[in-house]
């Protein structure tokens, strides 16, 4: 029960799905949480919740995109806490537009949330992680950044790029004792997958998959638990897939 006790953790996108998920662990096993996300209803009902078990939270309105959002977040979580131990870099929006269909202002948000988001994430958090002398980057790509689907140019080619970002930055901050690692999840039931289609596409992935079925949130979060935790103190730069098998055959 005890395996982030003391930390203190940013989680982004915590309202839903898999931050949501990451959350609830992480409290559970110790940590004090800054949870932040664009839809504040459901962050501040699930900041009440923990808060209400007896784990600290602080719940921040925050748009991943924004560098002044970043430096907001940093300052309040520094004011709050004095530190950083840990940062899960999960908010991430989902699209079905292929190359041709995807226009400049859908590539350029899309890139924006789900990859620029992740390196501003890095860049202010990492000093109040100097502070704390270590510190934990679990950032989250995806399956979708390791194959080509054919389906999805933007958020493909974010989720690609936030994994090389990882490991350039786990040779970065390494003489910082600070460990960069990335997490690609598969299909995984979350509100996000309401943008893939109906049951019949969902079927399909489903299909594809050779345990049959999606993951679950909660099987995504242990990953980000143990990149998180001093359990892999000695894992940088690596990734983890969570998937079910879908890209093993
Ligand atoms: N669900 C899947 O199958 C799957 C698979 C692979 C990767 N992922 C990735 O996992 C992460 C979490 O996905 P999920 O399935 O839990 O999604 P979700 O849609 O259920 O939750 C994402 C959360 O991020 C928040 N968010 C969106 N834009 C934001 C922004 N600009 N700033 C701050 N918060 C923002 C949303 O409000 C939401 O609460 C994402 O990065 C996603 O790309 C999901």
């Amino acid at each position: 029960m005890n395996r982030l006790k003391d930390k203190i953790a940013i989680i982004t996108g915590a309202a839903k799905g898999m931050g949501e998920s990451d959350a609830i662990l992480f409290a559970q096993e110790g940590a004090s949480l800054i949870l932040t996300d664009v839809d504040t209803k459901n962050l501040n009902k699930l900041a009440e919740r923990l808060s209400a078990q007896g784990t600290k939270v602080l719940a921040l309105q925050h748009d991943v995109a924004s560098e002044q959002g970043w430096k907001k977040v940093a300052a309040e979580a520094e004011k709050s806490f004095g530190k950083v131990d840990i940062l899960v870099n999960n908010a991430g929006i989902f699209n079905i537009a292929g190359v041709e269909a995807t226009d400049l202002e859908l590539w350029n948000k899309i890139i924006s949330v789900n990859l620029t988001g992740a390196w501003l994430g890095m860049k202010y958090t990492v000093p109040l992680m100097r502070k704390a002398g270590a510190g934990s980057i679990v950032n989250i790509a995806s399956v979708y950044g390791i194959i080509g689907t054919g389906t999805s140019a933007a958020y493909q080619a974010a989720k690609g790029a936030i994994r090389t970002l990882s490991k350039t930055a786990a040779v970065e901050f390494a003489p910082h004792k600070i460990r960069v690692n990335n997490i690609s999840p598969g299909v995984i039931e979350t509100p996000l997958l309401a943008g893939i289609g109906g049951e019949e596409v969902k079927q399909q992935l489903i299909n594809l998959i050779p345990q049959k079925r999606m993951g679950k949130p909660e099987e995504a979060a242990y990953g980000v638990l143990y990149f998180a935790s001093d359990e892999s103190s000695y894992v940088t730069g690596a990734e983890l897939v969570i998937d079910g098998g879908w890209i093993v055959p």
